[in-house]
């Protein structure tokens, strides 16, 4: 059986966004599904003092549940990551657990992992909100197969859309079983090379200011590829990144701030 976390900032337990959840679990019979809400944990928010970038996570002031929620994820054969639209972006314990995170968006920890991204709304805004978890994800690392934004007025009140996104959610949950069954390197989009290759750079770039990240993506052999794993690359798209390197490489060296 696999184990899919499912890591929600609603702190609603039974709440619209777990409702879509359980829809997409009734279809996926051979995993069990282990439900961690983040407001039942402590997290701090962050203080901006770059320590966790800079050392380590361990550099943190803050001994709180974030380092475990981290692990939670990384044991994950696969996640699901869902919010409900707060002021048209995540929950604030949602933000607050990213924030923290930052780091492993410098250093990548989710390598491969199936996930699902989940956005629910009253009126509007769930499509950004769950592009922004999918960006997330993706930059961690996670292989990204699936997002789902749903509307739940329109939800409740129109049953052809209610039907539309249930077959959505249902086309995700196959989606899931098989990346979850695959032992297969997943073949990058040209989204996914472009996140590597921003988080590559900007290692390369601040060396000198974070070793810590460049030593990270030097130790697991990344300075040299392409992608996080041996996955073939279609000669097209490693044509458009040969192209996008040079700019991209500018724009960060431009971008980056060399001083705290
Ligand atoms: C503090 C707060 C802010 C919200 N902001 C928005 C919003 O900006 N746009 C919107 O359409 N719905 C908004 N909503 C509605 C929720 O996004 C919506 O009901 C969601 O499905 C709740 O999910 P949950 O039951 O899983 O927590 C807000 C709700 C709350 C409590």
């Amino acid at each position: 059986m696999k184990k899919i976390v499912v890591f929600s900032g609603s702190p609603r337990k039974n709440g619209h966004t777990v409702q879509i959840v359980k829809k997409i679990e009734a279809d996926m019979s051979d995993s069990v599904f282990e439900y961690v809400y983040l407001y039942d944990y402590e997290i701090h928010g962050c203080i901006g003092c770059k320590a966790c970038i800079r050392k380590d996570e361990i550099a943190c002031p803050y001994k709180d549940d974030v380092h475990d929620l981290l692990v939670k994820l990384e044991n994950a054969d696969g996640i699901i990551l869902i919010s409900p639209t707060y002021s048209r972006v995540v929950s604030g314990q949602l933000k607050n657990f990213i924030d923290r995170t930052n780091f492993a968006l410098h250093r990548p920890r989710l390598i491969n992992i199936p996930m699902v991204t989940l956005a629910t709304t009253d009126i509007g805004m769930a499509k950004n909100v769950a592009n922004y978890l999918s960006v997330i994800g993706s930059s961690l690392g996670a292989n990204v197969i699936g997002s789902l934004a749903v509307k739940m007025g329109k939800y409740y009140n129109d049953e052809t859309y209610k039907l539309k996104i249930e077959n959505r959610a249902n086309q995700i949950s196959k989606r899931f079983e098989i990346a979850l069954k695959s032992n297969e390197d997943i073949t990058p989009t040209l989204r996914q090379l472009m996140r590597f290759n921003v988080w590559k750079t900007r290692a390369i770039v601040s060396k000198e200011m974070y070793p810590n990240d460049y030593k990270y993506w030097e130790e697991r052999n990344w300075i040299e590829k392409d992608f996080f794993t041996a996955a073939s690359i279609p000669a097209h798209r490693k044509f458009i990144m040969t192209l996008l390197s040079k700019r991209l490489r500018k724009v960060i060296r431009t971008g980056v701030v060399y001083k705290d």
